[in-house]
């Protein structure tokens, strides 16, 4: 049995760490409408593997939640058992799609404390889920939107490392046994890993406001090989500035809308969201594009298809590449290089009804940054996508 409560108020530790050193991602929380079905998805389309549940058998009684893991991923997929359970209450305002960027931190409750003292709004207060294996406290903060970030701190058996060897995520939670989709994807590995980067849509005239916010409630610094002139043209009519939490652990953009000829997809994106600001995507790194990618499509992703009038002119552009270039082009990878080197991408169509959230899959030689070359070639494909769906 598990016991949730209210954590002992903190004894001062007397470390001189900061309580605002983030250790790791520990996982992004989705809200779905059907976890059970949203963890066959996306084990079956991006290989997954769907390795803990907490639902009605293991004694969950308002919720189901499915761990799904690949390499250093953890994304967590929750459906509210009842209509008044918050996951359902937000899939009906804006259908399935990322409510959490949970961080682990050394202790959950200094960590939210100082968060809050730099002037975040509490999203929830710190909750302790202990049993004989172990602790894991949560506690959260509201950033931009609809989305939290949650401080998690795990002690005995719910360690991060423990965690990340097979162990259970925390207490309810029970590892799957015999799944046949898991060995598949065992046997026919995607290659993802990490998230490399998360970013957040949010209003016009509101991307300072949480630039901001980031530097002073999470200490992120504005990434330095950032240039905000580069994507601001008229094809792109957003605005982006990307966060950094430093020690390469995340990096969270934030987009909003600019000026442009036609609709953005930010203003897309925002309309189909209840005009609240949310999660856009989140890019998932591989070490090799062509295998991750040549899997993916096998597995039936559905990926933005790019102009071949593209690959007439990147080659020139970036130069040599160790890829073979036929296989870039046929698999429709985007290709960019800057002064570190170069960097492989390619873009999900969104992965709901609603146009909002999509994933990327990134691949980086050297560089560090987004790609600011595909702006331009991606910006053109996405207009042709919001043409398709009435929205231009
Ligand atoms: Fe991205």
């Amino acid at each position: 049995m598990s016991t949730t409560h209210a954590p002992r108020k903190r004894e001062e530790a007397g470390s001189t760490t900061d309580p605002l050193r983030l250790n790791d991602v520990d996982h992004v929380r989705f809200h779905v409408g059907n976890a059970k079905q949203a963890a066959y998805f996306y084990a079956h389309c991006f290989g997954f593997q769907i390795e803990q549940v907490a639902d009605l058998t293991t004694g969950s009684r308002d919720e189901a939640a499915y761990l799904l893991t690949q390499g250093n991923i953890r994304m967590l997929l929750t459906t509210g058992l009842g209509e008044s359970h918050p996951a359902q209450q937000e899939v009906m305002r804006y259908g399935d799609g990322v409510k959490d960027i949970a961080f682990n931190v050394a202790d959950a409750v200094a960590a939210w404390e100082k968060a809050v003292a730099n002037g975040a709004e509490p999203a929830y207060e710190p909750i302790e889920r202990t049993d004989a294996k172990g602790t894991v406290v949560t506690a959260g903060i509201k950033t931009f939107g609809r989305v939290v970030h949650s401080f998690v701190s795990r002690t005995g058996g719910y360690d991060m490392e423990t965690v990340k060897n097979g162990g259970v995520f925390m207490p309810s939670f029970e590892r799957i046994e015999a799944l046949p989709l898991n060995d598949y994807n065992r046997e026919h590995p995607c290659g993802l890993y990490y998230v490399d980067h998360c970013v957040g849509n949010v209003e016009l005239g509101k991307m300072n406001h949480w630039v901001s916010w980031y530097e002073n409630v999470l200490q992120f610094k504005l990434f330095k090989h950032f240039d905000d002139k580069d994507i601001s043209t008229e094809y792109s009519a957003l605005m982006s500035k990307v966060m950094d939490s430093g020690r390469e652990l995340i990096k969270i953009p934030i987009n909003e809308p600019a000026e442009g000829k036609r609709k953005s997809q930010i203003e897309e994106y925002l309309e189909w969201h209840r005009g609240t600001p949310g999660i856009q995507h989140l890019a998932f790194l591989t070490d090799d594009a062509v295998d991750s990618v040549g899997e993916l499509h096998r597995r039936g992703v559905d990926f933005l298809t790019i102009p071949d009038a593209y690959y007439d002119l990147v080659w020139d552009r970036v130069g040599e590449i160790r890829e073979d270039r036929e296989k870039v082009k046929d698999l429709q990878l985007l290709v960019d290089r800057d002064e570190d080197g170069y960097l492989l991408q390619i873009f999900t169509r969104p992965l709901q009804d609603r146009p909002t959230l999509f994933f990327e899959i990134i691949c980086r030689r050297g560089s560090r940054s987004f790609g600011k070359g595909n702006f331009k070639a991606l910006f053109e494909s996405l207009e042709i996508e919001q043409e398709r769906r009435g929205n231009l």
